[in-house]
């Protein structure tokens, strides 16, 4: 059966298959950056986590967004921890957090929930194994990969957030607006992804 959440993930399956193969991200993947690059993305990704915490935040009086209970996805305190482990080049400021700071829509919220925390839970979880052998990191609770580090089990958020996302109660005209959105998110990635390359 089409859900909400499977028409998301239809959409947008073409330019996820693109960007796992964004140079920056195969870098990631492969370990080969440097400390200051990870160190300036983890600042990027706190600012888009702020701008989309406080988005939600403000905006829970809209009869869609009531109906989410996303705390538990929220990473802006985990990436302020890893921030200190971290050196940092430049920030860069990703157009993507000055779009969220700029009053988006339910629609545009909903995309930018959808991509962000289904990206912290899909590649963000394989990554972290990862860095952890590259940098040898020990096992331990702040050794600045809490970022990868949920209270809950992540098969469990993931798939709450699918039946959260197919329970929300959209327009047609708004559940169209929002698969645009996604792509339009997605996009804002790749550009940053660019910057982050040319460190
Ligand atoms: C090499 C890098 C990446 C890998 C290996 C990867 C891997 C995955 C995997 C395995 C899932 C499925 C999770 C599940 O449902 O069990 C997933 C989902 C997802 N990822 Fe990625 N990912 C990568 C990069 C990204 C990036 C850069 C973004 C966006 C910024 C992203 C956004 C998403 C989204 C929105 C989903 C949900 C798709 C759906 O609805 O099933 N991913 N990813």
């Amino acid at each position: 059966m089409d859900t909400f959440s499977r028409n998301l993930r239809d959409h947008s399956a073409l330019i996820h298959a693109r960007i796992e193969e964004h140079p920056f991200v195969q870098a990631l993947f492969q370990g080969d950056i440097r400390r200051e690059v990870y160190g300036t993305y983890l600042l990027g990704l706190h600012e888009i986590a702020q701008a989309l915490e406080q988005a939600l935040l403000r905006s829970d009086r809209d009869p869609a967004l009531q109906q989410l209970h996303l705390e538990a996805y929220f990473r802006r305190e985990a990436i302020a921890q890893d921030l200190r482990h971290f050196p940092t080049a430049q920030p860069l400021r990703p157009a993507l957090a000055a779009y969220l700071n700029d009053e988006p829509d339910a629609a545009t919220l909903i995309a930018a929930v959808y991509v962000r925390y289904m990206a912290d839970l899909g590649g963000g979880l394989m990554l972290r194994p990862r860095l952890q052998e590259f940098w040898k990191l020990q096992e331990g609770p702040d050794q600045g990969l809490n970022l990868y580090r949920y209270d809950e089990d992540p098969n469990q958020l993931r798939r709450a957030l699918r039946e959260q996302l197919n329970q929300v109660n959209l327009s047609v005209h708004e559940e169209n607006a929002c698969m645009e959105q996604v792509l339009r998110i997605f996009q804002l990635h790749w550009e940053w992804f660019d910057q982050l390359w040319e460190l």
